[in-house]
């Protein structure tokens, strides 16, 4: 399904109506989150609901898609800030129900096995979340990702490393390298909806939608998924035909 909406604002607001919808049919679902500018007004958008009492905020459980290779939980720059700092913090999230891989564990493929089992153990992912990155990956699996592939380290394409820099000070280290749960992870969840917003990312819906399935756009794999929604403004929307 393809919906469109006229700027990011309602189509942030339309993804986080869907999330809140499932939380109160379901109030002990499972998510699978994700990070990046894309979703600040989702989270934002679902901390209102939470507001306006339309789900019980601290019932659900979640599972981010990825986590920095190196960096620790207290890391200003780490995903596990962004979503307390975003989501958990605002909700009152109980800690033990956010999940994220750690980035600084000393054994990663350790790390990435016990995440894949912590996902199996909760029943799976009700709904997973996406961004798109302007080569087409979805969570970090970068363009040549296996299409079938679970949790495991991968390296960031050069241009997701360039993409990322906003986030990091000036001569900061930008990671190269992270913590993703795979595209068979993702393609497991029982729904999937993908956000994607702004002229940036016109080329990479285009070939997610339009283009042949391929490991050269990872997101176009979704083709595949008995129920996936992406939910777009006009200016993403703007190269599918
Ligand atoms: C982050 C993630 C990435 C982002 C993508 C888009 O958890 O999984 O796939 O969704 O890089 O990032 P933004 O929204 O910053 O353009």
């Amino acid at each position: 399904k393809i919906l469109i909406h006229p700027d990011a604002a309602r189509a942030a607001g339309a993804v986080a109506d869907r999330i809140a919808d499932l939380l109160a049919a379901r109030p002990g679902a499972v998510l699978g989150l994700a990070t990046g500018g894309t979703m600040e007004p989702v989270y934002a958008a679902l901390i209102d609901r939470a507001g306006q009492g339309r789900f019980p905020a601290a019932r659900f459980t979640s599972f981010n898609l990825d986590e920095y290779v190196g960096l620790g939980p207290d890391h200003p720059q780490s995903y596990h800030v962004y979503m307390r700092r975003h989501l958990f913090g605002p909700l009152g999230l109980p800690p033990g129900q956010a999940h994220l891989p750690r980035g600084d564990a000393p054994d990663l493929e350790a790390e990435a096995a016990r995440y894949e089992a912590a996902i199996a153990a909760a029943g799976g992912i009700d709904l997973q979340l996406l961004g798109i990155g302007a080569n087409g990956h979805i969570g970090f699996n970068e363009p040549s990702s296996s299409l079938v592939s679970r949790t495991r380290v991968k390296t960031l394409a050069r241009k997701t490393v360039e993409d990322n820099r906003r986030f990091f000070g000036p001569g900061e280290p930008v990671p190269r390298h992270a913590l993703t749960m795979g595209i068979g992870t993702v393609m497991d969840a029982a729904e999937v909806v993908l956000l994607a917003t702004g002229a940036a990312k016109a080329q990479a819906v285009a070939a997610m939608v339009e283009g042949p399935l391929s490991a050269s756009c990872p997101a176009s794999i979704l083709q595949m998924h008995a129920k996936a929604t992406l939910v777009c403004d006009r200016a993403a929307a703007a190269a599918l035909r």
